[in-house]
């Protein structure tokens, strides 16, 4: 059975998917929905039908499964149209642009026992396999420390569409979730967020700078500084290759420290004392190998194998209301400038 698949939203990650489900041997791209021009023109590029609306979709031409990639705050409504229709959905992340809109989705999904995906397709890419891999296998020993930078210079022209200048489309939503979500899936459940951001660069309502302090459930602590005002090769999007439209940098965006093994990502490099743990000792590093496949076919992959019973989502809508939890910890710590505990 070939699994059929429509994408709304044809802005810049739309248009990415509809590439992305061109490899694909078990599912299709059936149709595209966009009320904006550019939604026939994508429709048109791959030559399926368009719609103007999902209700639209859903009545005249049912899908097996939707992507949503409209605007952060189209998402709650949209997955839940989808969800009311017993329709899978892949829902960009942000799920929502706060933890109620994500967990409605989470509550809806569950109540009709529709599959539910966020996408964070970084944790498809096997370059995190393989580092969750070497952590697991206790090569770094206990993780104490982490470092990470998201550093990216947004061009004026960005934001002259209008949503990506309001609230919750800032680059703690917009990247720094990505983040966020490879950490817990790294290093383990995030518990106490300390936050600090500024607009002082751009003046819009929304960030462009934060910094963050995070405590792991197991003790590590972490650093996190994001900012979409800064010229810099020290991002996953500058260094992972994942993304044709980045330039690539040979530069890396993660530092894990352990106690016996220290690992920086996406360039996989691990370094230990091989002699003695001791700083005074030869230090040495070993790059580690993994195959690469692009990480949004393997989460169209993953999504049509969901669809068809056959795996459960890599990334669950649970998983994107932790992400949210951890995103809403971060405003709320740095609106009141105290330390936000999360449960676990
Ligand atoms: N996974 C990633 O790496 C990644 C990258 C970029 C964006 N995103 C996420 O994808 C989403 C879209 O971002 P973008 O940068 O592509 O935005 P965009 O503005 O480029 O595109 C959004 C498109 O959605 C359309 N749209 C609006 N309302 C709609 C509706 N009700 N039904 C169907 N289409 C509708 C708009 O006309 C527009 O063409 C956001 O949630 C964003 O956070 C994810």
């Amino acid at each position: 059975m070939t699994i059929r698949i429509a994408i709304a939203g044809a802005g810049l990650i739309g248009h990415r998917h509809a590439a992305a489900s061109q490899p694909l041997k078990d599912a299709v791209l059936c149709a595209i929905v966009d009320p904006a021009p550019i939604g026939a023109t994508v429709a048109s590029e791959y030559d399926v039908p368009h719609y103007a609306t999902l209700s639209e979709l859903i009545t005249n031409d049912r899908p097996d499964g939707i992507v949503l990639a409209t605007p952060n705050q189209f998402h709650v409504d949209n997955a839940l149209e989808c969800i009311a229709a017993g329709i899978p959905i892949l829902v960009e992340k942000p799920l929502a642009i706060d933890v109620a809109g994500a967990a409605q989705i989470v509550k809806a999904a569950d109540q009709a026992r529709v599959p539910v995906l966020t996408g964070h397709h970084r944790r498809h890419n096997p370059l995190i396999a393989r580092a969750k891999e070497v952590i697991e296998s206790g090569q770094l020993g206990k993780i104490t420390a982490v470092q990470a930078s998201t550093w990216l210079c947004k061009p004026d022209d960005y934001f002259d569409v209008q949503w990506r200048r309001e609230k919750g489309a800032g680059p703690v939503y917009i990247n720094l979730i990505h983040d966020i979500d490879l950490l817990r899936h790294l290093c383990g459940e995030i518990v106490s967020v300390h936050a600090m951001e500024s607009n002082a660069t751009r003046g819009f309502d929304t960030e462009d700078t934060a910094v963050i302090l995070l405590k792991f459930a197991d003790g590590a602590l972490g650093t996190v500084n994001v900012s979409d005002a800064v010229v810099s090769p020290w991002s996953w999007e500058l260094t992972a290759r994942e993304n044709p439209m980045y330039p690539a940098t040979d530069q890396a965006c993660y530092q894990i420290g352990g106690t016996i093994g220290g690992l920086s990502l996406p360039n996989l490099s691990m370094w230990t004392h091989p002699q003695k743990n001791s700083w005074w000792e030869p230090i040495s590093k070993t790059k580690l190998v993994f195959d690469f496949e692009d990480p949004l076919v393997l989460q169209l992959k993953q999504f049509a194998d969901v669809i068809a019973g056959k795996a459960e989502p890599l990334v669950s809508a649970s998983e994107g209301l932790r992400n949210q939890q951890v995103l809403d910890a971060v405003k709320s710590s740095a609106a009141t400038g105290q330390t936000v505990h999360l449960s676990t």
